[in-house]
């Protein structure tokens, strides 16, 4: 192991310290009261969970008589970020010793040695299945599959074990919040104990960024009472319910744009539709988008299907009027294999060809903060997807089942910008040359 302060590992630098400020009440209130089987830190955004799990989690540890642990996240890049990071720093801090082994998945603190794993790989209950540990540590529990979450508690089985959680709030029927957090038997047996963290007890916080936070949450109801107030309610009405058309309408493109790509929403029996969208990127405050253009094919309206060369066409007449070239990329859904295969047998098409494999409650998140930041613009000429934008809704039988789903109806031009904006987010384009248009 190295010493802290000196470790090797390659991703931290060497000066990478936390800085403690000062605690809130209810951190305060969890760091010396979570002594339950299971513990749960939920409640708003920004307000210090991961931050005191992270430092019950090392002080629980130093008085552990087992040696070995678990700790996961949604994923292992979300858990390395949310957590490990912020976790070796307040280890350098503490000048406790460690070693962290990223590949492996492996991080040990002082004697003890926590597997560190991403609970949406499915893989991950057959993993655990074999464990015997005398701890977990979840991050953003309410993100993990259920099969995994029944598994590794029937692993904490050393005595002494205990779990430490935490979560934003999430649907009322979500399993977390009906089996645990809301499991009246289990809270009164003191098996599960809760601490609701709220946004205003983190003194660590600029109260500016705090009030501008709260505003741009109050746009959407579900996102105030969740984000802020930690309130498990059912999202439910329009998703977009932060969509202004009086403010995210143009008719004149409200920034410069330095990349356009197409984007798709693609169905053989029902409606297929395109977008041209326009990428305004700022390092600083991040990307803005604008649908420029879209176009719109209803099977139901017209009578007849479209054929994937004529869907080729719409593409291509696109293509040509916004000067798209091999530079430019048409996102197609990852299941729109035989008008990909159409796409690439067609000599006009010059622009690159991808598929967009929808992740659709992120999606769903990222968008909605786009128009809640004022972010994201449709021109007046979109009708299919200023309507849609208005409403595309939760289902409100999936919110009985705990998920947070949208209905299947008015979905399509919502469905088309997602390739847009999301697909060429992983790539790093420096280029900030403006495009005329
Ligand atoms: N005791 C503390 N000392 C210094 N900074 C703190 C302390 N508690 C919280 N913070 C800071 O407050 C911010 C929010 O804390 P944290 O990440 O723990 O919140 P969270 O509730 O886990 O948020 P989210 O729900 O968004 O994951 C972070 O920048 C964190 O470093
Ligand atoms: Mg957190």
């Amino acid at each position: 192991m190295k010493k802290a302060g000196r470790n090797t590992s390659k991703k931290l630098k060497n000066n990478e310290y936390f800085h403690y400020g000062d605690w809130g009440k209810t951190a305060l209130n969890f760091l010396f009261t979570s002594d339950a089987w299971i513990n749960i830190a939920t409640g708003s955004v920004r307000s210090g969970k991961t931050v005191a799990c992270n430092a019950r989690w090392i002080e629980f540890l130093q008085n552990s008589k087992s040696d070995e642990f678990l700790i996961s996240g949604k994923s292992s890049q979300s858990l390395r970020r949310n957590v490990i990071r912020p976790l070796i720093k307040m280890l350098n801090t503490e000048g406790i010793d460690y070693d962290y082994h990223k590949r492996d998945g492996e991080l040990e603190i002082e004697d003890k040695l926590c597997y560190v794993m991403g609970f949406n790989d499915e893989k991950a209950v057959d993993v655990i299945a074999g464990m015997s540990v005398g701890g977990w540590y979840a991050d953003e529990i309410a993100r993990c599959p259920k099969s995994a979450v029944e598994m590794a508690i029937s692993r904490c089985s050393d005595i002494g074990a205990k779990m430490f959680w935490n979560t934003n709030p999430d649907s009322p029927y979500h399993f977390i919040y009906e089996n645990y957090i809301n499991n009246k038997e289990l809270l009164k047996a003191g098996t599960v104990k809760t601490w609701k963290f709220l946004i205003d007890d983190n003194p660590n916080l600029d109260p500016h960024y705090v009030t501008e936070l709260k505003r741009v949450n109050q746009k959407s109801e579900v996102f105030y009472k969740r984000n802020i107030l930690g309130e498990w309610v059912i999202a439910e009405g329009a998703i977009y319910d932060m969509f202004s058309p009086k403010k995210h309408v143009f008719n004149k493109i409200p920034f410069n744009i330095h990349e356009m790509n197409i984007c798709c929403d693609y169905g053989v029996s029902t409606v297929t539709t395109f977008g041209v969208m326009g990428i305004h990127k700022d390092e600083e405050l991040g990307n803005s988008y604008a649908l420029l253009e879209e176009t719109y094919y209803d099977k139901e309206v017209e009578g007849v299907a479209q054929s994937d060369s004529e869907r080729v066409n719409d593409i291509v007449k696109l293509q040509d009027k916004y000067k798209l070239n091999e530079n430019n990329t048409v996102y197609l859904p990852h299941d729109a294999a035989s008008l990909k295969a159409e796409c690439e047998k067609d000599s006009r098409l010059k622009m690159r060809v991808e598929t967009y494999a929808p992740n659709t409650f992120e999606d769903i998140t990222t968008i909605q903060n786009l128009f809640s930041t004022d972010k994201f613009f449709i021109h007046e000429d979109c009708t299919n997807s200023i309507s849609q934008a208005q409403t595309y809704s939760w289902d409100k039988k999936a919110q009985q089942r705990g998920e947070d789903r949208p209905l299947k109806e008015n979905d399509h031009c919502c469905d088309m910008w997602r390739g847009g904006i999301l697909g060429p987010r992983n790539k790093r384009d420096p280029s900030l040359e403006i495009i005329e248009l």
